[in-house]
């Protein structure tokens, strides 16, 4: 089989400093809205910030990352402990850290042989940060369904020769998401997608080679019964 638009998306976690024309992110989220849902329910909203206003977000969440600011999201995330994670998963996950031989979370500031750091690399100064929110008395159907929106936007962005990053860490601060838009109480911001051009490779900035991690093997996770 010939490489998918599924097997050519990838996270990007550094971005060119270039904006993405708002027409064309408007296209990529009506794509996506093709995404099945319970009933065709479509729980979902999206909320775009681009621009100046995604630089001043940027500003912002540096300045609390560096500030060791507390926070917390609107859905309760997992904890990184085994009541949260099956065996499974935390063997997909030792191998995905393994795999760039980088920890997604580096907590002392260090610089590792990706590049990726906590000043730099945190939110990926994405050109246009994507938050997806789901009414807030949500099923967990309609967090399928929002899932399935999300990859949506990133197969659409994909095709567009958009690159992205879907990351809790753009949500771990909602009060200052919501202090520039205006998002009403009962929807939960529940995720966020950062779009723009990946940034070629270079030597202190390596951070895109952290691509096309492994994964588990079909026959681990499908079982077909005739
Ligand atoms: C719900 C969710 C949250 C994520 N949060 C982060 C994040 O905070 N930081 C990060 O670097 N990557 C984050 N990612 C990206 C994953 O690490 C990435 O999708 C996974 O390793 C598979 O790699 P790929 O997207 O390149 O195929 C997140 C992905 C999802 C779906």
């Amino acid at each position: 089989m010939s490489e998918s638009l599924l097997r050519a998306r990838h996270s990007a976690r550094s971005f060119k400093n270039q904006e993405i024309d708002t027409k064309l992110i408007k296209d990529i989220i009506a794509e996506a809205q093709w995404a099945p849902s319970w009933c065709n329910s479509q729980p979902w909203k999206a909320y775009v910030l681009t621009g100046e206003a995604a630089k001043k977000m940027h500003e912002s969440h540096h300045t609390n990352v560096m500030g060791n600011k507390k926070s917390w999201t609107e859905v309760v995330p997992p904890q990184f402990t085994d009541k949260d994670w099956s065996a499974a998963e935390w063997t997909n996950m030792r191998d995905f850290w393994q795999a760039g031989d980088v920890s997604p979370f580096p907590e002392d500031g260090s610089t590792d042989k990706l590049g990726f750091n906590k000043e730099s690399a945190w939110d990926f100064h994405a050109p246009a940060i994507v938050y997806i929110t789901i009414p807030k008395n949500a099923t967990m159907f309609s967090a399928y369904d929002a899932g399935a929106f999300g990859y949506g936007i990133t197969l659409a962005a994909r095709e567009q020769g958009v690159d992205c990053i879907p990351a809790y860490e753009f949500i771990r601060y909602p009060q200052e998401i919501r202090q520039v838009i205006d998002i009403p109480e009962d929807e939960a911001i529940f995720m966020g997608i950062g779009l723009g051009y990946a940034q070629e490779n270079e030597d202190l900035n390596r951070i895109n080679e952290f691509e096309k991690h492994p994964r588990a093997k079909t026959d681990d996770i499908l079982q077909i019964v005739k």
